[in-house]
């Protein structure tokens, strides 16, 4: 078969490796002109340096929010010279690099090369991209396409009466790079969850003031920070809050995610995306009007290296016809229960493909489905051990593998 495989981050990379593997002849579309995806770091924002929308959104100084032992690819470790669990982004992007030389992977990615659009054309796909350099559009048919483009591009904005009003600087955190811009200024950031945090407590060294506007119950630990409730509007000079506060800030962050978006897919290939909800996706990863139309790494709260290594696996035995796909109607009918029992619990829609808790479930799922092979059981073991110490997360603890089942926690 031919493949056609859109972006070349962590999922991206994992999917061409087995799809190789399998003996497909793969094409790799990368809008950039590098490997990695958001593991890449770049001063730029807002344009690249061939005028495109810049899509980088990490900074500096980022650590890890997971331990690397659960940040891994089946079957291949991190260098023997990386000793901490909690990693940097250089040692993440490092091991990215390695994973590709090893099994030969550069070759097939094209970049600079953004795809356009996908429309599906008898039993195959068209695909149309955009040399970025040239500007100069080509096309080719493929029999699959995994859509591996990321879910952290987009940026989610909330409207707060008032914002066109605010004469200081609002920026979204994918634009947040370094703690220059903010030195004495008085700041508010937006948003109560990980990068709400981590870029709060960034600034709040050199800031005159951090403010943080968040509703989440939970609130991950901060200080030297005042926090507040949400924002009631903006005016020219600042803002006032829910419980009637008013300051006055010069910069304002919001911190309030992403959107899933897939710009390049005509309505033919018959996906839409209602409040970050794809639809419809068969174990959140095929397309069930076009099965060969497959989406790796759409799930969250989840850790994504060895998520994306499984569904790879199965989207490709799916592929490979290794286990026959349900009909579209009992697809469907799977979905709709899942989907029924989500909103039972007042699952807002926006977090249907929020797997958290349910990891083990769904691992164990898909391989018991497909008949893949599971990767070792002390990752689902030590990241529910995680889930239990969010919140108190030491960047500092170590964790080593003892086997396939035990870890030992190294504080
Ligand atoms: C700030 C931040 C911190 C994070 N920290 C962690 C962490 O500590 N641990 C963890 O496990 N996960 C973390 N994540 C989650 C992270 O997103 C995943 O680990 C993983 O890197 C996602 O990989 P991906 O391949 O799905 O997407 P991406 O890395 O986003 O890669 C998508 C690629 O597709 C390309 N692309 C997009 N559209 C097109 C197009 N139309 N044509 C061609 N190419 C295209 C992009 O240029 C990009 O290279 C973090 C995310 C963010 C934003
Ligand atoms: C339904 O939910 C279960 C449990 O979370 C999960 O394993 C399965 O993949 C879901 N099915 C679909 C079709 O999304």
């Amino acid at each position: 078969m031919k493949i056609a495989i859109i972006g070349a981050g962590v999922c991206g990379v994992i999917s061409l490796k087995y799809a190789k593997e399998s003996g497909h002849e793969c094409d790799v579309f990368e809008q950039t002109g590098e490997l990695g995806g958001i593991w890449v770091y770049s001063d730029e924002y807002g344009m690249d340096k061939n005028g495109m929308p810049s899509y980088r959104n990490m900074y500096k100084g980022l650590v890890t929010n997971a331990p690397k032992e659960v940040m891994t690819f089946l079957d291949f470790q991190y260098r023997t010279d990386v000793k901490d669990s909690y990693i940097t982004q250089k040692q993440t992007l490092e091991y990215i690099h390695d994973f590709v030389k090893k099994f030969d992977l550069e070759r097939h990615i094209q970049y600079y090369t953004r795809v356009k659009r996908v429309e599906p054309n008898d039993d195959q796909w068209t695909v149309t991209v955009v040399d970025d350099k040239t500007k100069t559009e080509r096309q080719a048919r493929y029999d699959a396409v995994f859509v591996c483009n990321g879910q952290y591009f987009m940026p989610h904005m909330p409207e707060i009466e008032g914002q066109n009003l605010f004469r200081g600087l609002q920026m979204h955190s994918r634009d947040y790079r370094s703690t220059e811009l903010y030195e004495n200024k008085q700041v508010l950031i937006i948003g109560g969850s990980s990068s709400a945090v981590d870029i709060s407590q960034k600034i709040a060294a050199v800031a005159k003031n951090v403010y943080i506007s968040h509703w989440s119950t939970i609130l991950l630990k901060v200080v030297d920070v005042t926090v507040k409730p949400s924002v009631k509007q903006l005016y020219n000079k600042g803002a006032v809050f829910s419980d009637g506060t008013k300051e006055d800030f010069d910069i304002i962050i919001y911190c309030t995610g992403y959107k899933r978006f897939y710009p390049f897919l005509t309505k033919e290939c018959g996906i839409t995306v209602e409040d970050n909800w794809v639809r419809y996706l068969y174990k959140h990863i095929i397309n069930i009007e076009n099965p060969t139309l497959c989406f790796i790494g759409v799930p969250t709260f989840i850790p994504t290296f060895i998520i994306s290594d499984l569904q790879a696996r199965f989207a490709l035995a799916a592929l490979d016809g290794k286990f026959s796909l349900p009909s579209k109607e009992e697809m469907l009918k799977e979905i709709t229960e899942n989907v029924t029992e989500l909103r039972s619990k007042n699952v807002p829609q926006r977090h249907f493909h929020k797997i958290f808790l349910g990891f083990r479930k769904y691992t164990t799922d898909l391989c018991k489905v497909s008949g893949i092979r599971p990767f070792p059981e002390v990752i689902t073991n030590l990241y529910e051990h995680l889930l239990t110490t969010i919140g108190t997360l030491q960047t500092t603890t170590k964790y080593v593998l003892v086997d396939d089942e035990k870890f030992i926690e190294i504080k």
